[in-house]
């Protein structure tokens, strides 16, 4: 790949500014100044050096947000500010897209990138990837309640939902409850809870899959997956 490419992709600058610093001696391909930016480098086995500092380069990226309330789970909105809007400059080269939505006021874990094989499988609703939601709900959460997500419940156009799992941390005029789904139809914790008389107040979400969403990232943070979770998520 040449190496104008490969650097502009990262986001060090345009073509013509890496152009410019290549003449500049800046640049080192395995420790040999690099004056030629259109040079062919294999970014995988070769050592590319910039003012001193070692390039790492990946072609995929995977993220882990906790999606903060506001913010709307697409690439581009003309009116909302998105997930990827957040993003640090660095990673917009890499076209990451969220991977499924969370509504607008839901928070919690979100994944962005641009793995589109990855993404179609965890969306795939064959898979049945389950998704763990921590929410409070307006209203008394009961065993009943969750008797009826475990044999499915039919939301308000008519569809039956997938056996859901409920665990009631908390019952009272405000209830907290966890849910896990195995599907993800259009707001679907919410219509659920309207299935049976009651109204979330708060959403978050805290599992996809094997991957758990890591605690220390506040509302609007996010990391770079580790391999190790990387792996989880592909099963
Ligand atoms: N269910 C909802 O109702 N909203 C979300 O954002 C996710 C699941």
């Amino acid at each position: 790949m040449r190496l104008d490419k490969i650097l502009a992709n990262m986001g060090y600058g345009s073509r013509k500014e890496i152009k410019k610093i290549c003449k500049n001696g800046m640049v080192r391909v395995d420790g040999v100044v690099a004056k030629d930016s259109s040079m062919h480098v294999d970014p995988s086995t070769q050592e590319i050096v910039i003012a001193g500092e070692v390039v790492h380069y990946r072609e995929i990226v995977y993220l882990m947000m906790n999606k903060p309330q506001g913010v709307v789970s697409a690439t581009e909105d003309l009116v909302d500010e998105t997930v990827v809007d957040i993003l640090d400059p660095e990673y917009y080269s890499f076209d990451v897209f969220p991977v499924g939505r969370l509504d607008k006021d839901t928070e919690g874990l979100l994944l962005l990138t641009n793995d589109g094989k990855l993404a179609h499988e965890l969306l795939s609703p064959k898979k049945h990837v389950p998704k763990m939601y921590f929410a409070r709900i307006e209203g008394r959460v009961t065993e009943e309640d969750a008797a009826k997500f475990k044999k499915g419940v039919t939301l308000d156009d008519g569809y039956t939902t997938l056996p859901a799992e409920l665990n009631i941390i908390s019952q009272g005029t405000i209830s907290e409850i966890e849910l896990t789904i195995y599907e993800g139809k259009f707001h679907q914790v919410k219509r659920m809870f309207q299935a049976v008389g009651k109204k979330v107040i708060f959403l978050k979400r805290l599992t996809m899959g094997n991957l758990s969403l890591d605690e220390e990232l506040e509302p609007g943070e996010y990391r770079e997956l580790t391999e190790e979770e990387i792996d989880l998520l592909r099963g």
